[in-house]
């Protein structure tokens, strides 16, 4: 590439303290292929959506990608951060104050902005924090997507979720249409030219198919369809796995994914698609029967064909890397589904304690309390299943699967409320429980009453003790 005019300009016209190439280079950062120049700012949007050991990955994921933008020359006053942030100095961390997102990767914690941690990690919270309302956030350091119509917006979220749902580290969950409702308002406040949005969570297909309007010039990429798990990586005693000492996964499939393979081209000839295509091989894992997922788009696809680089910058150090070998070398990552992974931790910390120490009996009871509270979520909505829709229909009419194109259900505020009586009834959801969300939905697409679902909740849990469980300790999830 040959220096643009306007550097060669600048060289001769300024007293130039940089070389000529080196004014071209920082030039052409803020340049397109076609040597357009970027116009408007950049602004992404990072969340976790969980905390605890259990889901290390997540806050790691999420740090990754802080790091990451800033490399591509996004700027911190652009950048909001949503993470519990109670990992780095946690009991469990092998090494105080990193987090790592790969078994061989340098530390991603330090420098990250706080701007949202801990209590403050809320749905509200990100929605207003989307609208650029700052009246309306509470907490945290109070930055908001301040966007103008020119401006490109990168969202980038992962977490646990489930049928219609994503998860927050403090309830309510969000809510497919009010998240889709948040984005219409975005557009129609002229608030950005185009927006780019990835998602790692079980079920993610549901957040977008058939809600999400084609003219809102947003373009989605899910790491799962509209019916399965995704997946978490770098776990413990798997290949590959974490340094020795680490008892939870450091990422998560569809995450990592994403970004290695950024952080291995050019982001200015990588198209959007190219990206796409590449992910989505890597996180189907196909060398695994039955342990990957599949990676979706929606939205409006002509975006597709932009660069990356106008969403998460441009590295000047990969301007001449194209490695295209991760996709097949790595197709065969052992991986643990999300909805195990919390599991997962909790055995391995019970493997490494003491034998006959009072820690070692808390967790074993943590494990049996886990487990239990998820069998009683299993065969309640089952059994409610039941009672609404007979002994033998309700297994199948509460598992139904939309074809694709239609949305998860017709009526959210309905999908809200069942939650709400379930809830009341039989004890929070909890993360893993959100895999039972499409339970309510057919619930409510098959026109049943509210009634009729507190009758059947009251018959199938009345008298549950569910002190630890209680949506009134936590909040409940709609
Ligand atoms: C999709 O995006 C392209 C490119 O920005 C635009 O020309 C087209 O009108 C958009 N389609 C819709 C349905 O909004
Ligand atoms: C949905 O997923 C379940 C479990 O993986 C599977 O048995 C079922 O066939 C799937 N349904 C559809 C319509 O894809
Ligand atoms: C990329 O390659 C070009 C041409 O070979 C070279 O001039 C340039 O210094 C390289 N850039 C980097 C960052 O390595």
């Amino acid at each position: 590439m040959f220096p643009s005019f306007r550097s060669i300009l600048l060289c001769f016209n300024l007293i130039c303290a940089a070389s000529a190439r080196e004014a071209e280079l920082r030039m052409s950062a803020d340049e397109g292929a076609a040597g357009e120049a970027v116009r408007g700012t950049r602004w992404a949007v990072l969340v976790a959506g969980s905390s605890g050991f259990g889901n290390y990955r997540h806050q790691a994921d999420v740090c990754h990608a802080y790091h990451l933008l800033r490399k591509g020359g996004l700027k911190e006053e652009n950048i909001v951060v949503f993470m519990y942030d109670d990992l780095a100095y946690s009991a469990h961390n092998p090494r105080p104050g990193v987090l790592i997102n790969h078994p061989s990767g340098d530390d991603v914690y330090a420098g990250v902005p706080k701007d949202y941690t801990g209590k403050h990690v809320t749905a509200k919270n990100l929605y207003a924090v989307l609208l650029g309302d700052k009246n309306a956030v509470l907490g945290g350091s109070g930055k908001v997507v301040d966007s103008k119509p020119n401006d490109r917006i990168f969202i980038y979220y992962t977490d646990h979720g489930g049928p219609g749902v994503l998860g927050m580290p403090n309830m309510p969950f969000i809510y497919a249409a009010d998240f889709i409702n948040v984005l219409k308002k975005k557009h129609e406040s002229n608030g950005y030219k185009e927006m780019v949005i990835y998602v790692e969570a079980c079920e993610s297909g549901t957040i977008f198919e058939g809600i999400l309007p084609n003219d809102l010039d947003i373009y989605v990429t899910t790491a799962s369809n509209a019916n399965e798990s995704s997946w978490g990586v770098y776990c413990p005693g798997m290949d590959p796995s974490p340094p020795p000492g680490y008892l939870t996964c450091l990422g998560d499939l569809f995450s990592v994914s994403w970004m290695e393979d950024s952080e291995r081209h050019n982001l200015k000839k990588e198209t959007i698609g190219k990206q796409y295509e590449r992910v989505k091989k890597r996180t189907l894992n196909v060398k695994k029967l039955d342990e990957g997922s599949h990676v979706m788009y929606y939205g409006n696809k002509s975006i597709k064909t932009e660069k990356l680089y106008l969403y998460q910058g441009f590295d000047l150090s990969n301007a001449n890397v194209s490695d295209n070998t991760l996709a097949t070398s790595i197709g065969a990552s052992e991986v643990v589904s999300q909805r195990h992974a919390d599991l997962l931790f909790l055995w391995k910390l019970y493997g490494r304690l003491e034998d006959s120490s009072k820690k070692k009996a808390e967790i074993l009871n943590e494990i049996k309390d886990t487990v239990k509270h998820r069998q009683h979520l299993d065969s309640s909505i089952d059994f409610i299943g039941k009672l609404i829709f007979g002994v033998l229909k309700g297994p199948s009419i509460i598992r139904n699967v939309r074809p694709s194109g239609l949305a998860l259900v017709d009526d959210w505020h309905c999908l809200k409320a069942m939650v709400h009586i379930f809830e009341t009834h039989c004890g929070a959801l909890s993360q893993y429980g959100m895999k039972h969300m499409r339970a309510f939905a057919n619930i409510c697409n098959n026109g049943i009453s509210k009634e009729a679902m507190e009758g059947a909740s009251v018959s199938a849990c009345g008298g549950y003790n569910s002190a630890r469980w209680s949506p009134l300790t936590h909040g409940y999830s709609a």
